[in-house]
């Protein structure tokens, strides 16, 4: 027995950007939302700033389940979900990309069957050692409607056996996001003046993932690269610090090169401020990937392999390794390139479609012609 809303499970900072354009769609539909957090995230720099700024009402229920070992934060999730989609009985659970909460909500919505729609399916870095790629395989494979970003994370899924009709290709929402805020950000962030900075004379860094900041020579050698490479262009380097990789600098007691700056984790309109006028992006980051292929700014990934390869088949992207020769190279590659790339992740009508594909939802208002 299912009901005519629909619920969203989320928990962390990119969750939260991707899946507004969805909720949103919904309301303009007139479609009751409830938004399960697992307060997997929940400082307010990676959490409520974004509700705040995206114009979203704050979740309906938060499971607050915080940090934790991953089978201790994805089992608190489990139970916490699992009570909440019993109480309100939605048409559909939507999830978003790989984290834990994305996993802990396609799980609960296969066993008490609600159908799972998977938002940013398809994905694959073929690199078992990630967390997120087996929670990747696993949520694809027990959903029920999956939204690939592009024709080649749809062929993955074709590949994998999931059937043809439950794969719908829409793009990726981070363009609906990016498009519906670029504007603002441009015209409402002061972050440029805060921080001192002019346009184009500065590069950014951000690097988050267990693989680079958990390991001490990894992080090390990273940071030495960006820092060498930004040098050569006479760049200073603005590194907003995801927590994580601020505890793992504490605890490792890496000095920081002088030419990086930390920050603390930006909101989404300052980031977007500075993603768009740096020079040079460095990233770890699977968002920041998409996000700079859609800007025009050069982006040079700081890991061996990357499950968004689409951004560096149109130039925007050179997925370069953490040795810091190899990073120098390919910001010396990158550095200067024109951004007139055409973005792969769509035409920012992303939450349009994937609101259209959904047969339990109400079609798209027939728009009436104006004189
Ligand atoms: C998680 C996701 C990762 C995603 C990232 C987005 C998994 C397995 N990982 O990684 O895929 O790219 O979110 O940013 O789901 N912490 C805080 N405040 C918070 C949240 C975390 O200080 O609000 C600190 C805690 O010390 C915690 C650490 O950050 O131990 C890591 O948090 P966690 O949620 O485990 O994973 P992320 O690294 O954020
Ligand atoms: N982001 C932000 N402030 C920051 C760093 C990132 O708003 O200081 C946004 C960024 O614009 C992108 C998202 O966070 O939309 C990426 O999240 P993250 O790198 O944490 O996760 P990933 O995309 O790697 O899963």
């Amino acid at each position: 027995m299912t009901g005519s809303n629909v619920s969203f499970v989320l928990g962390t900072r990119p969750e939260i950007i991707k899946l507004a354009p969805v909720i949103q769609e919904c309301h303009r539909r007139g479609v009751d939302t409830h938004v399960i957090h697992t307060g997997q995230h929940y400082s307010d720099s990676l959490d409520a700033v974004f509700f705040r700024q995206l114009g979203l009402s704050p979740p309906d229920a938060n499971l607050e389940v915080g940090s934790d070992d991953h089978g201790a934060q994805t089992g608190a999730m489990l139970a916490g979900i699992e009570e909440e989609l019993h109480d309100i009985e939605p048409a559909v659970v939507f999830v978003q990309g790989d984290t834990n909460s994305t996993l802990a909500g396609a799980l609960v919505g296969s066993k008490v069957d609600v159908d799972v729609a998977h938002v940013e399916a398809g994905l694959r870095s073929f690199d078992d050692d990630m967390p997120e790629e087996t929670n990747r395989v696993i949520i694809d494979h027990i959903s029920d409607h999956l939204f690939p970003p592009t024709e080649e994370t749809a062929a993955l899924l074709r590949n994998e056996g999931i059937p043809e009709d439950r794969i719908t290709v829409t793009g990726n929402t981070v363009v609906d996001a990016v498009q519906t805020y670029d504007d603002r950000a441009a015209s409402e962030s002061r972050i440029l003046s805060e921080l001192g900075l002019t346009e184009g004379q500065f590069d950014l860094l951000t690097a988050h993932r267990v693989e680079t900041v958990d390991d001490r020579d990894a992080f090390e050698r990273i940071l030495s690269g960006v820092s060498r490479a930004s040098a050569q262009a006479d760049q200073e380097v603005i590194y907003p610090i995801h927590p994580r990789a601020e505890d793992r600098l504490e605890e490792f007691g890496i000095a920081v090169p002088a030419r990086i700056r930390l920050v603390e984790p930006l909101g989404f309109f300052d980031f977007l401020r500075l993603e768009s006028t740096a020079d040079v992006v460095f990233t770890d980051s699977g968002g920041v990937q998409e996000e700079t292929s859609i800007l025009g700014t050069p982006c040079v990934t700081l890991r061996y392999g990357t499950e968004r390869p689409e951004t560096a088949f149109v130039g925007a992207n050179c997925v370069a390794g953490r040795e810091p020769s190899a990073i120098v190279a390919a910001a010396t590659q990158m550095r200067g390139k024109a951004g007139d790339w055409k973005t792969p992740f769509g035409d920012g009508t992303a939450a349009v479609q994937i609101v259209d594909t959904i047969p339990e939802l109400p079609a798209r208002e027939a728009v009436t012609p104006t004189e």
